[in-house]
């Protein structure tokens, strides 16, 4: 069921949520990023309904969500200056911090971790509903992307609708700002560590942590938005630099295939049958409709998807990490 969120003054959608949050029922809500699929995160029988609604396995870490640092500290077993630095520079927004748990509390959510993933989001309608579940008690709510496990996250309300039906009951906010799910950094390991790109760029993280963000190796925590196959539309999506794919394009000739091409140019030759979408120039507009790209180019029942690569530089990273995962489906 969806409920419209988007007026401030009407208090009422929120209301609802949160005492069914608290409850230990699900709920789908917006957040700046992705829209989240949500339950109170100090309850292991709520968050194990997260795993099986989006058949994710049991071991695969969310995110907690939270209304403010102090919260955040509830669910932290230590909360380093590190970690304290970026969400001083970053909260509320798009940046997820892992930090040692506290233990007896949020080991469902944290997939059996000893760490915990906690981010405070941005999106009023999130921070209002953070506010009224604590009111009844929830210190956080655990919120992955509201997909189903490998599939594309959801940037409007309607998408989350497409992927878990309408029984469940999502708040509307209205289409995600940023189009792409946080940033990760690991704060637990004494040196920090990028697990995911986002919209925050290696700089902008590293002037506030003061220090060099290494790349996750080995045995780093495993991060399910960092497996390679992710993100995968139903057709087969490849990446391709702009001169390949105009090249790949004039090869398929009269072929009968059904195409889709995402590109920041018009292609040249525009085979039979070629559903063509551009690509914004600028990395934060292709963030924010990225996966609503996706989501209507599959729609169009196409075999496949060929995209133009993203231009190099770390502002594109978040971007290129999402198509590339997409690709290794
Ligand atoms: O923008 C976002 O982060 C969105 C919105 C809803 O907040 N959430 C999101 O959640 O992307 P999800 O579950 O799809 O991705 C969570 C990522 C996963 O890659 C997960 O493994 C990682 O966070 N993560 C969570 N806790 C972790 C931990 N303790 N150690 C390592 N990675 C962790
Ligand atoms: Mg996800």
């Amino acid at each position: 069921m969806l409920i419209d969120a988007r007026d401030p003054k009407d208090g009422s959608a929120v209301a609802q949520a949160a005492t069914a949050l608290a409850a230990g029922e699900l709920v789908g809500l917006p957040t700046e990023t992705v829209y989240g699929l949500g339950a109170r995160a100090d309850d292991d029988d709520a968050v194990a309904k997260i795993f099986a609604a989006k058949g994710r396995p049991a071991d695969h870490p969310l995110i907690v969500h939270v209304a403010d640092v102090g919260s955040a500290q509830v669910f932290a077993a230590d909360w380093p200056a590190l970690a304290q630095r970026l969400a001083a520079r970053f909260w509320p927004g798009p940046l997820t911090l892992i930090v040692p748990r506290a233990p007896g509390i949020g080991a469902a959510a944290a997939g059996g971790q000893h760490s915990i993933g906690l981010r405070c989001p941005s999106h009023p309608v999130a921070q209002a509903l953070l506010r009224e579940a604590k009111a009844r008690g929830v210190p956080g709510i655990a919120a992955p992307s509201a997909n189903r496990f490998g599939r594309i996250s959801p940037t409007r309300a309607a998408h989350v609708v497409e992927e878990f039906g309408d029984a469940l009951l999502v708040l509307d906010g209205g289409d995600c700002d940023v189009g792409i799910e946080s940033s990760i950094v690991d704060c637990s390991r004494g040196h920090p560590v990028l697990l995911r790109p986002g919209v925050l760029t290696r700089q902008q993280l590293e002037a506030a942590a003061g220090e060099p963000l290494a790349d996750p190796d080995a045995d780093a925590p495993r991060a399910s938005g960092t497996l390679e196959a992710h993100y995968a539309p139903r057709a087969r999506l490849r990446l391709m630099a702009g001169p390949m794919l105009n090249t790949a394009l004039q090869m398929l000739g009269g072929s009968t295939l059904k195409l889709a091409v995402y590109s920041r140019t018009v292609p040249a030759q525009a085979a039979r049958g070629l559903v063509h979408r551009s690509m914004p120039a600028q990395p934060a507009q292709a963030a924010h409709e990225l996966f609503s790209a996706l989501r209507e180019l599959d729609a169009e029942g196409v075999h496949l998807i060929w995209v133009e690569e993203p231009p190099a530089g770390p502002e594109w990273d978040g971007v290129r990490d999402r198509l590339q995962r997409a690709a290794a489906a």
